[in-house]
């Protein structure tokens, strides 16, 4: 067997800053692979993954001071070992601090938001430590003299701020770089590659941010720009091979992009060794079932089998009101189902040792955070195909483990996925029964179908589907009085849910035109039977959710 190559890497250390996985995301798309670990990790666990080529470290921000008491550190080791070291705001301090430096603490000059840096001429003339701002063009911001001589212009670009805390005295063997109007110690650098920035170089709001991270990885870290959707899909396949061998494996569609491209990848390694299951559960939205059918079966060639469980699963939620009610139903059922299939696989050829499933590495990141176990709380128990493992003794095949939304986006178009498919609106495990808020049975199931069909075919006609997050209807119990032709109706309320949203943990709803929603509440009033009002959902999350339920 072909042993897989060390991988470069960066290492980002998460200090609690709500960037810290943007800077992860930032270090990827300069093709770099990077991994977002807790604060306290360190460097001799981190040796311990024998497959990471480690090239640098990158310490976030976060909201502590240094001189609080609880304040994070990080492991000496780290700033020790000879690797470079990129502080972010906090990280900055600390590694300032850690190194015998000094670090004030807020003294009501506070600089937040948007800020013009500026790099200092001493600094600029020894390429040792001026590395990080290497070729960074002068930004529109630039408004040096234009008779000053070109060797002596300072770089002034826009930079985004966002820390009260500031460096005022440097470790030793470090030099200032680069001051602001109100913060002379805004980036600082020793000779071997410890950087320190007082700004944000992840944010959009510093346009030179990622020529800054350009440098810090390609300049300062050596390393080479090698993750590329086509060695991600190279790898994952081959460590796909590596793990499942001759064995047989299931994996559960959900029709969302997360479990298509799993599938996909996973094909794509052992070929017919792979079975797709796809279960209707009578709670899918038009056409889905079809659509799967159609893309798996049909143009990608993937085996799949289709279990039409629709009766089972109305026939259990009859009558059911509580949505969390609701949602255990359906995750036992699904398990049920599931469980039934793969026996009926295994008698029909050898037994199936490994289950594949779309886990994304945001859910890892969440499931090992040193916080967020602590302080989250249940809102609503998810469902999805992903709640499998534990119910059954199957071994887990997770390819994308490691992997962001966008680069799961990126490798399913490169395995061939429809584009419809790849940016498809996430549709919850439990489906429309969920969203009915009451009792879920045929005819309601009916009605949200058409009315869900009719919400997004006008987004898509208007041409904005890709730039909302979600969008779909609800059916409310509420009914109310309208009037049609000349006479009185009494019917159901549908409420119309769009939102923009980057994670889906917070979420603005979308302001949709008005010439839009005329549109859509028209259509609904006058295609749906028992539809006689409309009403848009105003409310952000939080406080609300997404969904209703
Ligand atoms: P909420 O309503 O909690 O939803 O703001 C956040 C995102 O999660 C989706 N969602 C689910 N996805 N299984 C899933 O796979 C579920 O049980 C589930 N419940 C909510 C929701 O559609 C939104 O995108």
């Amino acid at each position: 067997m072909q042993p897989l190559q060390r991988r470069q890497a960066i290492i980002v250390l998460d200090f609690g800053s709500q960037y810290s996985r943007l800077i992860t995301r930032r270090v990827r798309e300069c093709h770099v692979y990077s991994e977002l670990v807790p604060a306290n990790t360190t460097l001799a666990q981190l040796q311990q993954n024998t497959h990471l080529d480690i090239k640098g470290f990158i310490l976030s921000g976060g909201p502590a001071s240094v001189y609080d008491e609880q304040a994070p550190t990080c492991d000496p080791a780290i700033l020790h070992c000879g690797l470079p070291v990129l502080g972010i705001c906090y990280g900055m301090h600390l590694l300032a601090h850690q190194l015998g430096g000094h670090v004030a603490p807020a003294s009501g000059q506070r600089e937040y938001g948007p800020a013009t840096l500026e790099t200092l001429a001493d600094s600029t003339g020894d390429p040792r430590y001026f590395r990080i701002f290497e070729s960074i063009d002068a930004s529109l911001a630039q408004t040096y003299p234009l008779d000053q001589p070109v060797a002596a212009k300072p770089v002034r670009v826009p930079v985004w701020m966002s820390h009260g805390d500031s460096v005022d005295k440097l470790p030793n063997g470090f030099k200032v770089l680069a001051c602001t109007d109100s913060n002379p110690v805004t980036a600082i650098a020793n000779e071997q590659g410890i950087v320190g920035l007082q700004f944000h170089p992840e944010v959009t709001h510093t346009p030179q941010g990622k020529k800054i991270m350009q440098n810090f990885l390609y300049r300062i870290c050596d390393c080479e720009p090698t993750w590329t959707t086509g060695s991600v899909i190279e790898e994952a396949v081959e460590q796909i091979r590596q793990r499942v061998g001759k064995e047989r494996v299931i994996c559960g569609l959900s029709g969302g992009v997360d479990s298509a491209v799993a599938a996909l990848l996973v094909h794509r390694a052992i070929g017919n060794q792979l079975t797709c299951v796809f279960v209707d559960t009578g709670c899918l939205r038009t056409g889905e079932r079809e659509q799967v059918i159609e893309t798996f079966a049909r143009h990608l060639h993937i085996p799949l089998v289709v279990v039409d469980a629709h009766k089972r699963f109305l026939a259990r939620l009859a009558d059911v009101i509580d949505p969390e009610q609701k949602r255990k139903i359906i995750g036992e059922e699904f398990i049920r189902v599931f469980e039934e299939e793969a026996a009926r696989l295994a008698v029909q050829g050898d037994s199936i040792t490994f289950l594949a499933q779309g886990t994304l590495y945001p859910d890892v990141i969440e499931s090992t955070s040193h916080d967020t176990a602590a302080t989250a709380t249940r809102i609503k128990t998810h469902h999805n195909v992903g709640g499998l493992p534990e119910e059954m003794a199957l071994k887990l095949v997770e390819p994308l483990r490691m992997l962001f939304k966008d680069e799961v986006r990126e490798i399913g178009v490169a395995l061939g996925l429809p584009e419809d498919w790849v940016w498809r609106h996430p549709f919850p495990g439990p489906g429309l029964a969920i969203r009915i808020i009451g009792a879920v049975d045929e005819e309601r199931l009916e009605k949200l179908r058409a009315a869900d069909a009719i919400v997004i075919e006008e987004i898509q006609r208007a041409g904005i589907y890709r730039e909302l997050g979600q969008a779909f209807a609800v059916l409310t119990p509420l009914q109310s009085v309208g009037v049609m032709g000349d006479g009185r109706t009494y019917a159901n309320v549908i409420a119309v849910r769009a939102v923009t949203t980057g994670d889906f943990m917070t979420a603005d709803w979308a302001r949709l035109s008005p010439d839009l929603l005329a549109r859509i509440s028209h259509r609904l009033v006058n295609e749906v039977p028992g539809v006689n009002r409309v009403v848009y959902d105003i409310t952000s999350k939080p406080p609300a959710t997404i969904e209703w339920e």
